[in-house]
């Protein structure tokens, strides 16, 4: 169902303190709190002030997809921070107009559904692994599993099976990388000139020199032995082999970035909407009941693989739903250009445009009983069809989520393996959301493993 495009008539939102703090403290003291208010007391576009900067907040579908997909003539990506710079290095997801068209070009087909079968092996493998190592009556910390079970899968689908012993460390500098991304977002650190050298950023530093020593070792092999078979299906031999319009490949540092942004982009993003799945299904046994009868039907008792996935129907409106109530990504900002409009209307260069997963997966207008966990409004028949692009946890546009598919058929394989074999039980009690670089649970999640005998073939 497509809605069609109001006019933008910006409404001036909080005043908040003077410049150059503006909103900047209550913004930050509850993110997710503020945007809701902002929305539904100011309406579908607010202006506003973060810093010292001019922001406009978006609540329209379709003014959100207009911007989002602007993002290649008319709006800016927003460059904040030091520390996910010196993770990614120039890659495609910090790279701007032709540098970025041709890495995108370049790293899109490495992705393609085609090659994210190839990886469905992989997935159910690495899922099965964990839960061959968790005992009945054991508690688990669900997110660090998680995290566990999507590292394993990045780093093999990149990497293959060369990585050995390597693996524990490697997946240890990207938990520290990772950290201190986090911490520069929550702390002063966005705001430290990049020469400043504080604990966090030494540790930084030191996690990518670990994760490049090994990453170019990887390139140096390939490259001496070219057309391996044993390695050729992995996504570093597939960036070896990309060739750009002019028949160009990617030089080896440019091959290093963009291997290590996948890996970056790829697998907390993914861990933690199945963290999120996990606490859903735990809290909603009608859903979980009708996912077990899918998969025992469908399945029978063997491990699934990519033929099965299309076949996983309410797997999959599980995968959409958990993405829905907890956006792991639940902010997208972008810069306007000079000439910038939306909706008809001009949008001043140099403001800030926000969007926001959370407010939009929440709003009721395009989410009937918006916080309930309800994979049937994705059933193909559902009374209420969800509007075009008021769910968008990829983002949208010409930058779209270079991984959604992979992402995708990893959360339903991943939960299929898992939810095949076990239950995953958690305490009732409800557990808030934290909004950090990704929206996570704000406390652990221990939950306690159920066996489950798969039901008899027939
Ligand atoms: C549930 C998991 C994931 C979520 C929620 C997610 C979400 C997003 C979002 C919101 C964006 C920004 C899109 C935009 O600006 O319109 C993005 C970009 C990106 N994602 Fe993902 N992502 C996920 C998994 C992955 C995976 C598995 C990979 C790689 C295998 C990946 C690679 C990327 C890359 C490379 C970009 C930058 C694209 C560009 O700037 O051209 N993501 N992702």
């Amino acid at each position: 169902m497509s809605l069609s495009a109001p006019p933008l008539r910006p409404v001036r939102g909080p005043r908040g303190l003077t410049r150059p703090l503006g909103n900047l403290f209550a913004f930050g003291k509850d993110p997710l709190g503020f945007l809701t208010r902002l929305r539904d007391e100011f309406g579908d576009a607010v202006t506003w002030s973060l810093g010292p900067r001019r922001s406009l907040f978006l609540s329209h579908p379709e003014h959100i997809m207009e911007m989002l997909a602007g993002r290649e003539h008319t709006f800016d990506i927003l460059e904040i921070g030091w520390a996910f710079k010196q993770i990614t290095g120039r890659s495609v997801i910090l790279s701007k107009g032709e540098d970025w068209r041709r890495k995108r070009s370049l790293v899109q087909p490495t992705v393609r559904p085609r090659q994210v079968r190839a990886y469905a092996a992989t997935m159910v493998d690495c899922a099965g692994a964990a839960a061959d190592a968790w005992r009945e009556g054991e508690r688990i910390d669900v997110r660090e599993q998680m995290a566990l079970i999507t590292q394993r899968v990045v780093l093999r689908t990149l990497f293959g099976n060369d990585l050995g012993e390597q693996t524990g460390a490697l997946g240890a500098a990207m938990d520290v990388a990772g950290q201190a991304v986090g911490a520069e977002l929550r702390g002063i650190g966005l705001f430290l000139p990049a020469w400043v050298r504080t604990p966090s950023r030494r540790a930084l530093l030191r996690a990518v020199a670990t994760m490049d020593t090994e990453v170019h070792r990887l390139i140096e092999a390939r490259l001496s032995a070219p057309g391996d078979t044993e390695t050729s299906d992995d996504l570093l031999s597939r960036l070896l082999a990309a060739r750009d319009e002019e028949d160009r490949p990617l030089s080896p540092k440019e091959v290093r970035d963009e291997a290590v942004t996948l890996w970056a982009a790829g697998h907390e993003t993914t861990s933690t909407a199945l963290t999120w799945a996990v606490h859903l299904l735990s809290r909603t046994p009608t859903a979980r009941a009708r996912l077990e009868a899918e998969l025992d039907a469908v399945l029978a008792g063997r491990p699934p693989t990519i033929d099965d996935y299309e076949r996983l129907v309410w797997t999959q409106q599980i995968v959409k739903e958990a993405l829905r109530l907890y956006p792991p990504v639940w902010l997208v900002p972008a810069v306007a250009r000079p000439g910038a409009t939306l909706g008809g209307t001009r949008v001043p260069a140099g403001t800030i445009v926000w969007c926001s997963q959370w407010t939009t997966h929440r709003d009721p207008r395009w989410f009937p009983r918006p916080d309930e966990f309800r994979p049937e409004r994705w059933d193909a028949d559902a009374p209420q069809a969800v509007p075009d692009h008021a769910w968008f946890p990829f983002g949208g546009g010409p930058r779209t989520c270079l991984g959604a598919r992979f992402a995708q058929v990893e959360a339903a394989l991943v939960l299929a393996t898992l939810a095949q074999r076990c239950r995953l039980d958690l305490p009732a009690a409800e557990v808030a959301p934290r909004a950090a670089l990704l929206l996570q649970p704000s406390v652990p999640l221990m939950a306690t493993v159920r066996g489950r005998a798969p039901a008899p073939v027939h």
